[in-house]
């Protein structure tokens, strides 16, 4: 029986797989660009929201890039984060570890400082504001070499307290994690928490590297994990949470079909799995209508919509204490 969408309104839920930049709504971009006097390529909103049309990640990451030209300023990463919060808090989200790509701006002459303030001023507020308990992960580039992550890292640690983890994402293939294994080995004695993308379009032995080279604590997407049931074993032994994004996954053609996506196939491997909206703004939809989405193609029941959320909060930061 599939649960009514009301139903989904009401359930508390934790996002955790959520990049800030991927929440810019093409309105929100249009505005920007014409507050920071920055071109985009695009006549108007419906004309940028046709081009979001994606055979893969690469496809998606190139308009993912291009969209953060019109981010400039402190205030607009600050607009840009509350947008999402109160968003966010319409699908009753409570918590929220959201992540954010420095390299995206540093790489266009935005300090470090100009992207962290804004972000955090949000979600300070948020919690106040909103009830909505966030922080930040920031996240290396994989497409970039380790030397970069590495300097990014220290111009972060001037922000030690704005931030509680790394992660890694963009370009998979062919930027496996263990590229990452000093970066990460430093974060980790910093105090940070780790996470990393692997599985999405990678194979499973990118998921291994990221467990065992570079010890994070949870796994972004994980879906090619299903392939290996070493893997899966491994998975569901230490309990590590995979950030499942269903839209995201059909939008990227990760999956053919929402029909064919593996989270209940997880669920029954006794893995804890989340649902989340990766890139709200490209995939056509928030954490809300993702649960929704996944709920009625895998014809989940008001119960395992009502597990798979409370997941999300036992996967959180603020539920485990740092190994
Ligand atoms: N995968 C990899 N990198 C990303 C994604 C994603 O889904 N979204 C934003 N950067
Ligand atoms: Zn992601």
């Amino acid at each position: 029986m599939a649960m009514p969408g009301d139903a989904v309104d009401a359930l508390a839920k934790a996002e955790l797989h959520i990049h800030i930049e991927g929440s810019l709504e093409p309105e929100l971009a249009f505005a920007l660009a014409r507050r920071n006097g920055v071109d985009l390529p695009y006549g108007s909103v419906e004309e940028l929201r046709r081009a979001y049309s994606f055979t893969r990640l690469q496809d998606f990451l190139d308009i993912y890039y291009q969209g953060m030209s019109v981010l400039r300023t402190e205030q607009d990463f600050h607009d840009l984060a509350w947008a999402y919060l109160e968003r966010a808090r319409a699908d009753n989200v409570r918590h929220a570890e959201i992540f954010f790509d420095p390299q995206g701006h540093t790489a266009r002459g935005i300090p470090f400082a100009t992207v962290i303030d804004g972000l955090h001023r949000a979600i300070r507020a948020a919690a106040g504001k909103l009830g909505i308990e966030a922080s930040l992960i920031m996240c290396f580039l994989r497409h970039l070499d380790e030397a970069d992550a590495e300097r990014t890292l220290d111009l972060a640690l001037a922000h030690r307290e704005k931030f509680i983890g790394v992660g890694l994402d963009s370009s998979e293939v062919g930027h496996p994690p263990a590229k990452f294994r000093n970066v990460f080995r430093r974060a980790r004695e910093e105090g940070l928490r780790l996470v990393a993308h692997a599985g999405e379009e990678g194979p499973p032995e990118y998921v291994w590297e990221a467990i065992d080279i570079l010890g994070v604590e949870r796994i972004d997407h994980g879906n090619r994990a299903m392939e290996d049931r070493a893997l899966v074993a491994r998975l569901a032994r230490d309990q590590i949470p995979l950030t499942l994004c269903p839209l995201s996954n059909l939008r990227l053609c990760v999956v053919r079909d929402l029909a064919e996506h593996p989270l209940r196939r997880m669920m029954e491997d006794g893995l804890l799995v989340t649902v989340n909206s990766d890139d709200p703004a490209y995939f056509g939809g928030y954490i809300g209508d993702n649960f929704r989405a996944i709920g009625k193609a895998l014809d989940l029941g008001a119960s395992e919509l009502a597990a798979i959320a409370r997941n999300g909060f036992r996967a959180s930061f603020a539920a485990r204490p740092a190994g």
